[in-house]
């Protein structure tokens, strides 16, 4: 497909263009801020299990803030876990990022399909998920990297921003932790339902404590299938949840309840100061309790049967 040079190039509207090496192919999903695109290269073939182009509206988002988290990206390589970013910049007014196409499907998508089968998690599976996330994040608190010497952190962990496959998670969407570092003066913030109280009331409170925090109430939509909070946290729901932490976790076995309660904790620092800390902890516990862990290989071929008897229970009808 030729595409017309004089038609304004939209962000959401990229199939058929053709960005460097690579054209590019079906819509895959939006995000908040932009869309995911396919990609094939245009010589030598797909390498690996391919990539695909994030893009973004310009002005809207600027390109310093796009090359900023493409950037980031960069700088973790080698961490195991993370998404890599082959490269960034601006094609006719679109701001881009190549990243390597992540397999498997997204984490929020697995979990709701473990709900809908009213099957949800069990303690062992929610907690190996949760601590698979802190392995991550201890990744990239341990690299050693003289670029951003105060610290790494994500910023927005959650569901969504995970991917499952047979050879564990991978992290992405690393908007928030780029900010930190590249844009002091106009921080964004996370998301509210899994955000750390310090974070909402000032995001230059965000430390990898508050990274803690989300990844705890990421482990509370786990085990439970709810979201930590009723509705969507404003001001005054951070006003009032500051009074008593944690949110109410019923009918969990003790040592659940003290590990979560350790990771939200209201206050940052009554929460483990380090993934490895968590790590260290979340395994310590799981062991003392007699529960397994659980290989992510295995969530994911759950999640695949899932799909499986799914399809054939709606769709087929074969009876004649
Ligand atoms: N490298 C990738 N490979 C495959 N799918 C991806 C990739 N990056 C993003 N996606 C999909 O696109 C969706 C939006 O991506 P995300 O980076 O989270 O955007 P946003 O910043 O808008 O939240 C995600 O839910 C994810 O499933
Ligand atoms: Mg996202």
């Amino acid at each position: 497909m030729s595409v017309s040079t004089c038609e304004k190039v939209r962000f959401d509207n990229l199939t058929g263009h053709t960005i460097g090496k690579y054209r590019v192919g079906n819509f895959l999903a939006q995000g908040g801020g932009g869309c995911v695109y396919r990609l094939e290269r245009l010589e030598g073939g797909n390498v690996g299990g391919g990539e695909v182009v994030k893009a973004f509206d310009l002005p809207a988002l600027s390109l310093h803030r796009v090359s900023a988290e493409g950037q980031y990206i960069q700088s973790l390589v080698g961490v195991r876990g993370v998404v890599r970013c082959r490269s960034f910049g601006e094609y006719q007014g679109i701001g881009y990022q190549i990243l390597e196409k992540m397999p498997g499907a997204n984490l929020l998508h697995i979990a709701r399909a473990f709900f809908r089968a009213k099957r949800g998690f069990t303690h062992a599976e929610a907690l190996s998920i949760f601590l698979e996330t802190c392995c991550i994040m201890s990744g990239i608190e341990q690299q050693r990297d003289s670029l951003y010497p105060d610290g790494k952190y994500h910023g927005d962990i959650k569901l969504s921003n995970l991917h499952l496959f047979d050879d564990g998670l991978t992290l992405f969407d690393f908007y928030v932790a780029a900010n930190r570092y590249f844009f002091q003066p106009e921080l964004t913030v996370g998301t509210n339902a899994t955000m750390a109280p310090e974070t909402f009331f000032n995001p230059y409170a965000h430390s990898v404590r508050s990274d803690i925090y989300s990844a705890g109430a990421m482990l509370y939509i786990l085990l439970t299938g709810k979201m930590p909070f009723p509705r969507e946290r404003s001001l005054p729901d951070f006003l009032e949840y500051r009074q008593w932490a944690p949110f109410p976790m019923e009918g969990f076995p003790p040592f659940l309840f003290d590990l979560y309660s350790r990771v939200v904790s209201i206050k940052p620092e009554q929460r483990w100061p380090y993934f490895a800390t968590v790590v260290d902890e979340t395994e310590r516990i799981m062991r003392l309790n007699g529960l397994t862990l659980v290989p992510m290989h295995e969530v994911f071929s759950t999640f695949l049967l899932m799909q499986i008897s799914a399809d054939t229970t709606s769709c087929l009808d074969e009876s004649d």
